[in-house]
């Protein structure tokens, strides 16, 4: 298994590029399924979940692949016979790969999809996505561990969700793209990659209106044709690379985001005391002197995204003050904490809250990643911290971050893989 060694200490400078958006890319290549014919995908991030997300494709049937020359394309082509399951064995190494519920029922009448089981950041249910498809009509049965829907053709309906979802509201949107008649969505998650999905979708031919607000309405259609299309970029690993050039003391352009997407990121690296500008397509942040503590509420978007809440809590970590992090989104958010205190980080958890007690530097440790964005937050941590950080269970960071270690040594940083 790689570990990521650094030797803490540098500051970084220079520009860096965001990649495509995982959480935009994984939708979208499920939602490929919708049309007969090959839909080409551009800046879809190399990463272990799009290649999870590919494989989920190919044991249906479809021909998902990305190009080899140009790696950041991937096609996928959905042409004859589709076999509408989604095995155990890759729902469980993935569990975004319940986005194929929807498409396959609204499409082909049926799907098998196993039933993702809980996760290190929480138990994470399902319950609105298959309530949202009931709504439209689809039959749901449980067995085996596995959820089977079925309907002949899908309906229309209300969906007003109990909780906000983004892949729910994912799945129930490209299930409704199908069924006869409107679908009206409330309550729905308002992130840029659900307005993205719907973007594409409507591309395909689909008539999908307020994305991006907390009301969908769509008007079904009988078909909807393949696609071409460019990922938006990623706003939580452009956030992650801002949080390096501040704990690190530097100066980084991070190009190609689209800094609204990331309004409240910047916010919070504002209050630290960083300088934010936005510059060229990108965002450039600059360490100050010193950074002060701030306080960090997640919720969903636009507010405080929870897959930043890690990388800001190890910049609070080193900050002056006492900062006090709520994680609202998910109930085992903290896992990072315990590995953080390795390094010499005083952090004090109660329920939902973590209390940060800015401490004046950090050293450097053997640490252990228990979850993607844990592990971008150790290595953030390990970027400041005096002497060799090794970060082991890198496969969590494979997952999410794009080649992050090339992208941080570009800028300056001690940092290089090493093969276990
Ligand atoms: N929830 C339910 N029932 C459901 C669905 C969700 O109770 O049917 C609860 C969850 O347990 C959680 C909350 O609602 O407490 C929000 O979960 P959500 O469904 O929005 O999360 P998700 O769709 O499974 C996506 C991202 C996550 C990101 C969350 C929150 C993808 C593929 N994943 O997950 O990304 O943290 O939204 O923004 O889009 C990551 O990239 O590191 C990551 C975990």
């Amino acid at each position: 298994m790689d570990k990521i060694v650094i030797k803490g200490g540098r500051a970084l400078h220079g520009e860096v590029q965001a990649s495509g958006a995982k959480n935009a890319a994984l939708p979208i290549l499920a939602s490929a399924l919708l049309a007969d014919g090959t839909s080409t995908y551009r800046n879809v991030p190399d990463l272990a979940d799009v290649a999870t997300m590919l494989k989920v494709l190919r044991t249906m049937g479809c021909d998902a692949e990305r190009d080899a020359e140009t790696s950041d394309v991937c096609q996928v082509g959905v042409n004859g016979h589709i076999t509408p399951e989604a095995p155990y064995e890759l729902v469980k190494t993935m569990r975004a790969s319940v986005l194929v519920l929807g498409p396959l029922v609204a499409r082909f009448g049926r799907a098998r999809v196993s039933m993702p089981g809980g996760c290190a950041i929480g138990a994470r249910p399902i319950d609105q996505h298959l309530k949202g498809l009931k709504a439209l009509g689809a039959d749901i049965h449980l067995t085996e561990g596995y959820v089977e829907a079925t309907a002949k053709q899908l309906k229309g309906g209300t969906v007003n969700f109990d909780v906000i979802t983004v892949t729910g509201t994912e799945n129930v949107m490209m299930a409704a793209v199908l069924a006869k008649g409107r679908t009206v969505m409330e309550n729905c998650a308002r992130e840029p990659e659900v307005e993205e999905l719907a973007k594409v979708l409507n591309k395909m031919g689909a008539r999908i209106e307020g994305a991006g607000t907390s009301i969908i309405t769509i008007q079904g259609v009988d078909g909807l044709k393949p696609v071409e299309h460019a990922i938006l970029p990623d706003r939580i690993e452009a956030g992650t690379l801002l949080v390096a050039a501040a704990i690190s003391g530097g100066d980084v352009l991070v190009k190609r985001v689209v800094p609204e997407h990331m309004d409240a990121m910047v916010e919070k690296l504002r209050e630290a005391g960083c300088t934010l500008t936005a510059e060229g397509g990108g965002l450039r942040c600059k360490a100050p002197q010193r950074l002060e503590a701030v306080n960090i509420t997640t919720t969903e978007h636009p507010g405080f995204p929870t897959d930043m809440q890690a990388q800001l809590m190890a910049l609070m970590s080193v900050s002056q003050g006492t900062s006090v992090i709520n994680e609202n989104i998910f109930e085992n958010r903290f896992m990072h904490v315990p590995e953080l205190h390795r390094l010499g980080a005083d952090i004090t958890i109660q329920g939902h809250t973590a209390v940060v007690k800015g401490v004046k530097g950090l050293s450097g440790a053997p640490v252990m990643a228990t979850d993607l964005r844990a592990s971008a937050s150790l290595i953030l941590a390990g970027l400041r911290a005096e002497g060799r950080t090794d970060v082991s269970r890198v496969y969590h960071l494979d997952r999410g971050y794009e080649r992050l270690e090339r992208k941080l040594s570009g800028l300056g940083a001690d940092i290089r893989r090493e093969k276990a």
